[in-house]
């Protein structure tokens, strides 16, 4: 790993600060005991079955961990399971009356909506009658593309019920992007919305969806929810279905429960990577679910009595794990905001805090920026104390944000949880366990018990302490992915080539590669540096620098793009463009305003560049390959340092002049 990003990491994780959690959480916490570390160790890879039995099994499964074909691992084999039971069903006996879902609209002044468990139970039902209804089977991909309402989670819910894998698509994304993933996963369903509330204004969705479906290349059947009422009067196309009158004809239905074995697909998730295909990551019934709810509540500290709240988007991974299916398994009240966190003023975050009396929040660093940024006297107005932990994922979160986060919203009396992890491991793999460990402003903490994760060189050798290397997982673990859907040959090539020995079939040889910088302590406290692959995190969302690219070169005009992360303030990472144009001259405002456009409707506003700028040519070294590094530099306002490396070191002038034309 170079020196520079070293560097940088350095300033941005000066820690020094050890904080003990607070003892009134430790009291209470669900798991206190610091001794889990070794019994796990010891017993693994039995200890899981203690995630397995935070769930009702139909049936037993015979094996916790079949690792005899690696990296295609299989956890609880033989088990059977169903996922909207455990979410559910199961909890009618005892929490039948208590709230399950509280969703919160963006408009204040409208009716919000709370679904019991008994209510949520008809919704499921009913919703999974009507999806069977219009033809979904087992194993078919329903696709969802829906802001935050509650028909969403009812949607998958229902989907897990019939045993119908869903795919939800973020509602940020572009049409084109929707169609990428509805071909990819030959989903011939897709469950939509007429649109939603965004800062007072109504915006409309179902043209992007139309516009998406025009690029399918397979018949679609799509069904709708009416969101916005009489703010929008949303035209429909002769074969889409009404979402309530779908559901009203099946008013009452009772469908019962699909046993899934528990390696059966759960869903599926689209997720960015180093080329410019989206990867299908595929989770599991039995694994995802026992890792999500066992997290939920040892790292969460979740309660049945609980109010907590996750402000992800559930069209992330965040959300799927942490606000439908860890929260819902453990029976307690999950809540869902449509809106932003600014609307109609800054402190509606914790006027939520505030009148629902939620006990945990847990967030994004990008938030918590924004949050500084505002002022503490938002939070300040209005009295948190309800809160009893906090937590933070998605991107690295320096010592400053977190102490913010721990002073004015915890009050110095909530352990922050800053928690590491991928689409791809289904749930949390770094973070301390707020009634064990003390905290480190900065460090995500130690891997969670059971797991065997290490930062090493570039051959695999474990790295000094407090020297920046590659973070790498060295056993299997329940919640991770099995395989890029319909791709074993990239799943393979993705995440394991790197460090395994490939050929063989013994499960020691088999290394996972998250593609993240890090570096640990003497402690064993693992800092998170940030991808090393060209994979941006902007405000916490994983956009490919290719699939950005590969939009920039479609716009008309253009010959060439690159495209690099620059530091952002708020953001974390924003999108910096470089880009050659066919006469190799200055593209003008046109067509950095069609770039800009083409970039929004390939994938979305979240990959709007931050500056387009126009170069002659792009830095390249002797082989021809694109110096991002140099240019990242360059969008950083950093010193360059040796350009003598380059094939066209001139360049790098152009550039510098380009950027400060701009
Ligand atoms: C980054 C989000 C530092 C990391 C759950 C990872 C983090 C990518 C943290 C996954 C953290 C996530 N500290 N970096 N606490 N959490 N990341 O798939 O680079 O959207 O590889 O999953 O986010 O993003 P994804």
């Amino acid at each position: 790993m170079s020196g520079e990003t070293d560097h940088s990491m350095e300033a941005r994780t000066a820690q020094g600060d050890e904080l003990e959690p607070p003892a009134s959480f430790v009291e209470q916490a669900n798991v206190t005991d610091p001794g889990i570390y070794d019994e796990f160790a010891e017993n693994w890879p039995e200890c899981w079955e203690q995630a397995a039995d935070l769930l009702d099994w139909d049936s037993d499964y015979d094996t916790v961990l079949d690792d005899s074909n690696p990296p295609f691992y299989e956890w609880f084999t033989g088990g059977e399971l169903n996922a909207s039971y455990n979410a559910v069903d199961r909890h009618l006996d005892e929490r039948g009356d208590e709230t399950a879902i509280e969703w919160i609209g963006e408009p204040t002044d409208e009716a919000n909506r709370s679904y019991t468990y008994r209510e949520l139970h008809r919704e499921v039902n009913e919703a999974a009658a009507a999806l069977r209804d219009l033809g979904v089977g087992e194993d078919d991909v329903v696709t969802m593309y829906m802001p935050m309402v509650p028909e969403l989670p009812i949607a998958m819910l229902a989907c897990a019920r019939i045993g119908a894998p869903h795919s939800v698509v973020f509602a940020g994304f572009s049409a084109d992007a929707l169609a990428t993933r509805m071909n990819a996963a030959d989903s011939e369903y897709l469950v939509t919305c007429d649109g939603y509330y965004r800062r007072g204004d109504a915006l409309e969705h179902k043209a992007k969806a139309d516009d998406g479906l025009a690029s399918v290349d397979h018949d679609v059947t799509s069904v709708v929810v009416d969101r916005l009422g009489d703010d929008y009067d949303h035209p429909m196309r002769d074969d889409d279905v009404d979402y309530d009158a779908l559901v009203d004809e099946h008013t009452g239905a009772d469908v019962d429960p699909v046993s899934r074995d528990a390696e059966d697909m759960l869903f599926l998730m689209y997720t960015s990577g180093t080329t410019g295909e989206p990867k299908g990551v595929k989770h599991t019934t039995g694994g995802y679910l026992s890792w999500v709810t066992w997290t939920s509540q040892a790292v969460l500290d979740v309660k049945p009595e609980d109010t907590y709240w996750c402000s992800a988007d559930i069209g992330w991974i965040t959300g799927h794990s942490y606000i439908v299916y860890g929260p819902l398994s453990l029976g307690t009240t999950t809540v869902m905001y449509e809106g932003t966190p600014d609307y109609p003023d800054k402190d509606r975050m914790w006027e939520i805090v505030d009148e629902y009396e939620t006990t945990q929040l847990y967030t994004a660093p990008t938030a918590i920026r924004a949050f500084m940024k505002w002022g503490e006297q938002y939070p300040a107005e209005h009295d948190l104390s309800s809160l009893r932990l906090l937590g933070t994922v998605g991107e690295p979160i320096n010592p400053k944000a977190w102490k913010w986060y721990y002073e004015h919203v915890g009050g110095e009396d909530c352990p922050v949880v800053d928690t590491w992890w991928q689409t791809e491991t289904g749930g949390m793999m770094i973070t301390t366990l707020p009634g064990v460990g003390e905290m480190k402003p900065g460090a995500a903490g130690p891997p969670l018990p059971g797991l065997d994760v290490n930062v090493v060189d570039g051959s695999g050798q474990p790295v000094d302490a407090g020297d920046a290397g590659y973070l790498t997982v060295d056993r299997p673990w329940p919640g991770m992915l099995r395989t890029l859907y319909q791709n074993d040959e990239r799943y393979v090539q993705e995440y394991w080539a790197e460090y395994s020995d490939t050929d063989s079939d013994d499960p020691d040889d088999w290394t996972y590669f998250p593609e993240d910088g890090a570096k640990i302590d003497d402690d064993g406290y693992i800092t998170v540096l940030g991808r090393v692959d060209d994979v941006i995190n902007v405000s916490g969302h994983r956009l490919g620098t290719m699939e950005i690219e590969s939009a920039i070169v479609g716009v008309e005009g253009v010959a060439e793009a690159a495209v690099v992360g620059g530091n952002h303030p708020v953001k974390g990472e924003a999108v910096h463009a470089f880009v050659i144009t066919e006469d190799h001259a200055d593209g003008g405002e046109e067509l950095r305003e069609r770039i800009i456009q083409g970039v929004e409707d390939a994938i979305g506003p979240i990959a709007r560049p931050e500056s387009v700028v126009f170069t002659p040519e792009l830095p390249k070294t002797r082989s021809g390959k694109i110096m991002r590094r140099l240019l990242e530099d360059i969008a950083n306002g950093d010193d360059l340092g040796t350009t003598s490396t380059l094939r066209n070191p001139d360049v790098v002038d152009d550039i510098q002049a380009a950027v400060e034309g701009e």
